[in-house]
């Protein structure tokens, strides 16, 4: 490393070291450093990964891609993972988790990410409707088991439905920049043409890349795709023969990755698939378990009747705010210590013991009476 570009990374060391510093800590009681770094620039922060809004795109109309540069604490990312988002709304701070879609080798140092809005996302909308160039967000490190192996497969096949395309788009993204020698395929499901998102790029990029082959399905739409309709088994075995020899990445909407799984079990071959949902997948239950009990927030000393939803929707709807990112069970974010009472996991439909443990609030609903520490 040169002595130009040495210096200015050891003075940022130093002032982080000097910010981290327990005499820091004092001086910035009660608020924290972060409080005070803020007034001069909202992207300084001593730890926490601040970005700033670069671009906002519309690549189809219900969609918004937000390329941001993130502060110097972001550690990066391997295609596949996710990182969670906070922005404020109303004064509230509200978090979800998205994908970034753009390539590993990316020079100017900007993730990309796409939300799609949905009639009730509420973080998706905002994200669509009100993120502005210059804002700031904050960002979580990228997490995940949900990622492109080191060592690259020989064979890759990448699977995706609706707004799961950002993830496998990265992936595609960053083989395809590395000069990856394998076959690609790309199989995506849409309802629309024109609801796909990245349309133009993958098909730009299977145009040029000779061992890139695109596969689109469109359920509402019978021209336009290269096959038709839902994911079936048909679509493999005819369109992708060798899908048994490749490793497979997955990620789409709940039933979608039903499908595919199945597929993969039949054949034995589950090993192979690594997927990544970004919808909660609810198990069927037994109707009879009407919601009956409370809800207590001990240490807020707050207490709902039990609706029947989610630990964390009936938490916010006592007024609480407690901490979440995915809401569908990955990022653990939510976990939180059940001290009395039953719930039953949205997953799995198991229901817990009644001891003291730990549970995540966004996909656990109470069974009677249950007690929370927060
Ligand atoms: S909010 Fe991510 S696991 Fe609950």
């Amino acid at each position: 490393m040169s002595a130009t570009t040495s210096t200015p990374r050891r003075f940022q060391q130093g002032l982080n070291s000097l910010l981290q510093s327990r005499v820091a800590e004092v001086l910035g009681y009660p608020h924290g450093v972060d409080r005070y770094l803020e007034v001069f620039n909202p992207l300084w922060s001593v730890k926490e990964v601040r970005a700033k809004v670069e671009n906002v795109q519309h690549l189809t109309a219900d969609s918004v891609t937000l390329t941001l540069k993130p502060n110097s604490n972001w550690q990066g990312f391997v295609p596949g993972q996710f990182v969670q988002l906070t922005v404020s709304i109303n004064g509230k701070l509200h978090t979800r988790c998205y994908s970034p879609a753009n390539s590993l080798h990316r020079e100017d140092g900007t993730i990309e990410l796409t939300a799609k809005a949905h009639a009730d996302g509420f973080v998706s909308r905002y994200l669509r409707d009100c993120v502005r160039v210059g804002d700031v967000v904050t960002l979580s490190q990228a997490g995940g088991e949900f990622a492109l192996p080191e060592q690259r497969p020989e064979r890759v096949l990448l699977i995706s439905g609706g707004s799961g395309i950002t993830p496998v788009m990265s992936m595609l993204r960053t083989l395809c920049d590395e000069g990856f020698k394998g076959e690609i395929t790309f199989l995506h499901y849409a309802n629309r043409a024109q609801d796909m998102i990245y349309a133009e790029e993958v098909a730009d990029i299977a145009a040029r890349f000779g061992n890139v082959t695109l596969l689109r399905a469109f359920a509402d739409e019978q021209e336009g795709g290269e096959l038709s309709g839902l994911f079936s088994s048909e679509h493999l075995f005819n369109s992708v023969p060798d899908f048994a020899q490749a490793t497979t990445f997955l990620c789409g909407p709940p039933p979608m990755m039903a499908a595919v799984e199945k597929v993969w079990e039949e054949q034995g071959i589950t090993d192979q698939l690594h997927k990544e949902q970004f919808t909660l997948a609810t198990a069927a239950v037994d109707d009879s378990e009407s919601a009956e009990g409370e809800v207590r927030f001990v240490r807020s000393e707050a207490q709902v009747t039990n609706d029947g939803k989610t630990l964390l929707e009936q938490a916010e709807a006592a007024g609480l705010n407690p901490q979440s990112g995915c809401r569908m069970g990955i990022c653990y974010s939510c976990t939180c210590k059940k001290t009395a009472g039953k719930v039953r996991d949205l997953r799995t439909g198991v229901i817990s013991s009644g001891d003291e443990e730990d549970i995540q609030l966004c996909v656990s609903v109470p069974v009677g009476t249950v007690a929370l520490d927060i």
